[in-house]
């Protein structure tokens, strides 16, 4: 019988390891992304020369025992221990201090699904709770001026708040004065999904051939009319972004506004498809993985630093000129997915160039986008 804990590979590396805690990673997200995270870190792992380890944990026993045992048996140097919190009385120590113990990325997919006819919304007060008991463990046992910490659980725009304060009010006797800025420059929501699905659809709209790498810009927050997918600022890899957005604006305003609906309401799409047993877990997993391989390359060293958009609160930057900008932008938002540069010391620049460049239909948009999500911070 393996023990919860057991470490399925052991590889001795020359540089710092790196430490990934995975809370949730019974569920439909958190294996799907275990999976990645073994797999596809594999050549991070390698071009660092370092240990990675992946470390899971859920309140679901069976589910984080089979997953942790069943990914212990794919050959990459990816280490991989599970964690059960069934098993907390029987244990000498809290077995979610032992996964998140030296852990300096932390990936939360902990949480309850949508069902069909509830909104992001109706799942605020279960996975708050839920949130704010993982957000207890994360301030006593991580190092918080050194941890990236990537929120999934819905609602996003609501959580991430709950988060922040939660790990803030616990840091209350840290020596450091700036805690409370050194916290929020290191704690995200995940909006990667919605720039997904609008990569996605715009690629098939378009007709863009099996190569063509189309990146949609998606600001805002992470549900309804709070995602803004910016279509006539889509890029491509290479210089051909004059072309894709001819070719963007040579759709019908019909169209586009297909485009934007179907951003805005594609996890509605998929809820439906599941038919009560849930909502995106595959989608999301690929779009975490994405997000986690470049915060774990930035912690190894492999980058200096990552641009991408996250959900933040922004609020914390008020001292400084760009804030200035951002607060006339997002009219004083606290919280807002914006386009970030991220070093190791957490968010270094916002990229607000997108602002300026909206078309009328996409301003409307984002004036609708920040009422609403005035609403859902003050949750
Ligand atoms: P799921 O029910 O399949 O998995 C959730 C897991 O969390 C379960 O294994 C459960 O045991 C675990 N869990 C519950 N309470 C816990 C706790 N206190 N500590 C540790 N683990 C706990 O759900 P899922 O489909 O994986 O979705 C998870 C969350 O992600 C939902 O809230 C969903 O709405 C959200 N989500 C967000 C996005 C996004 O774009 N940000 C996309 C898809 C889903
Ligand atoms: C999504 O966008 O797919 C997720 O936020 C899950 C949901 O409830 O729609």
């Amino acid at each position: 019988m393996p023990h919860p804990t057991t470490t399925t590979t052991t590889h001795a590396r020359h540089k710092m390891p790196l430490k990934i805690a995975v809370l949730g990673a019974g569920g439909g997200i958190g294996q799907s992304l275990s999976l990645l995270l073994k797999t596809e870190l594999r050549s991070t792992c390698l071009a660092a020369d370092a240990a990675i380890h992946v470390a899971l944990y859920d309140v679901n026993r069976d589910a984080v025992a089979g997953a942790g045992t069943d990914l212990s048996h794919i050959n990459t140097p990816v280490t991989v221990t599970w964690h059960a919190a069934a098993a907390a009385a029987a244990a000498d120590e809290d077995p979610l201090a032992t996964c998140l113990r030296d852990a300096t990325l932390v990936v939360i997919p902990a949480g309850v699904p949508r069902k069909p006819g509830m909104t992001r919304d109706d799942l605020f007060s279960i996975n708050a709770r839920i949130v704010t008991q993982l957000a207890h463990g994360i301030a006593a046992h991580c190092d918080l001026s050194r941890t990236f910490v990537l929120l999934i659980s819905n609602p996003v725009n609501s959580l991430v708040p709950v988060l922040v304060e939660t790990l803030v009010a616990d840091s209350s006797s840290s020596t450091d004065p700036d805690i409370a800025k050194t916290i929020a420059r290191r704690v995200f929501g995940l909006t990667q999904l919605d720039a997904v699905r609008a990569s996605t659809f715009l690629h098939a709209a378009l007709g863009c051939g099996p190569s063509d790498r189309v990146r949609v810009p998606v600001v805002g927050g992470h549900s309804g009319h709070t995602i803004v997918p910016l279509f006539t600022q889509a890029s491509q890899s290479g210089a051909q972004d004059h072309k894709l957005r001819a070719k963007v604006l040579a759709l019908s305003p019909e169209v586009l506004e297909q485009l934007v609906h179907r951003v805005q309401f594609g996890g509605d799409e998929v809820v439906k498809a599941k038919n009560g047993t849930g909502s995106a877990t595959l989608s999301m997993a690929y779009a975490a993985a994405q997000v986690a391989q470049a915060f774990a390359e930035l912690l190894l060293d492999l980058r200096p630093d990552l641009q991408d958009t996250l959900y933040a609160n922004i609020g914390a930057f008020s001292n400084t000129d760009v804030a200035k900008q951002v607060t006339k932008i997002t009219n004083g938002l606290a919280y807002v997915s914006l386009p970030l540069t991220i070093t190791k010391d957490g968010i270094q620049a916002i990229d607000l160039q997108w602002a300026h460049n909206l078309s009328a239909e996409e301003s409307k948009l984002w004036t609708t986008c920040v009422r609403e999500l005035e609403g859902a911070i003050k949750h």
